[in-house]
């Protein structure tokens, strides 16, 4: 059996199992979803965001993109951000990064890998804000991983900055922005910022990912 084959017959043991279990879930899962997150993950094959959480279809809407960015011209986040805040009612949004990330990696180079030098320009911008801080941490996987850490900041940071989730806001403290980190070595998940559900807490957001030189470099 070929990898093609094996995504079948695992699909079909799944199913199997599941309606063994609990004979009317794909017709309750049919009928509608409710997630309670939506998350924006890296698409890396590493970060499955169901599994590393133990959640079930119809528990979280998911976006992956390169380096699990929120860029505000993306219309595909934009679309998926608004359809899960607007209509499925999602209370919270996670932005997921994950240590060794190729993506986070490829910004800290010269460019040349194509298309995806362009997707990567904020987290180069994030690399460049930061340069100090990251110069003084002694070793190579440190760096790396305070630059995955600074991204996913900046990333929530973002992803505050949108329509959708400034008319959210102006209603009511919804939906609550976490930004997480989740470490490929270990299997385990960390918090590096939680809780971002006002103006303000957005503004004190910024003020860590551009460090004490944000004067100097126009923001928006
Ligand atoms: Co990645």
């Amino acid at each position: 059996m070929n990898n093609y084959q094996r995504l079948f017959a695992n699909n079909k043991a799944w199913a199997t199992s599941v309606r063994e279990t609990d004979p009317t879930y794909f017709e309750r899962r049919a009928a509608s979803q409710a997630p309670h997150f939506f998350f924006i993950g890296c698409c890396d094959s590493r970060v499955p965001a169901e599994l590393l959480t133990g959640a079930k279809p119809g528990e979280i809407f998911t976006h992956r993109n390169i380096a699990n960015q929120a860029h505000p011209n993306d219309l595909s986040m934009l679309a998926a951000l608004e359809y899960a805040v607007e209509f499925l009612d999602v209370k919270h949004v996670l932005i997921c990064g994950h240590y060794g990330c190729g993506g986070v990696k490829a910004a800290t180079l010269p460019q040349g890998h194509g298309v995806v030098d362009h997707w990567l320009h904020v987290v180069r911008d994030v690399y460049r804000w930061n340069a100090d801080e990251l110069a003084a941490i002694p070793d190579e996987e440190g760096r790396a991983h305070r630059l995955v850490e600074l991204n996913v900041l900046e990333q929530v940071f973002q992803l505050s900055r949108t329509p959708v989730v400034q008319r959210a806001w102006a209603k009511g403290k919804r939906p609550v922005i976490s930004g997480l980190v989740y470490d490929i070595h270990d299997g385990m998940l960390k918090e590096v910022v939680a809780g971002l559900d006002s103006e303000d807490k957005a503004r004190q957001l910024r003020s860590q990912v551009t460090g004490p030189v944000s004067a100097e470099k126009p923001r928006t």
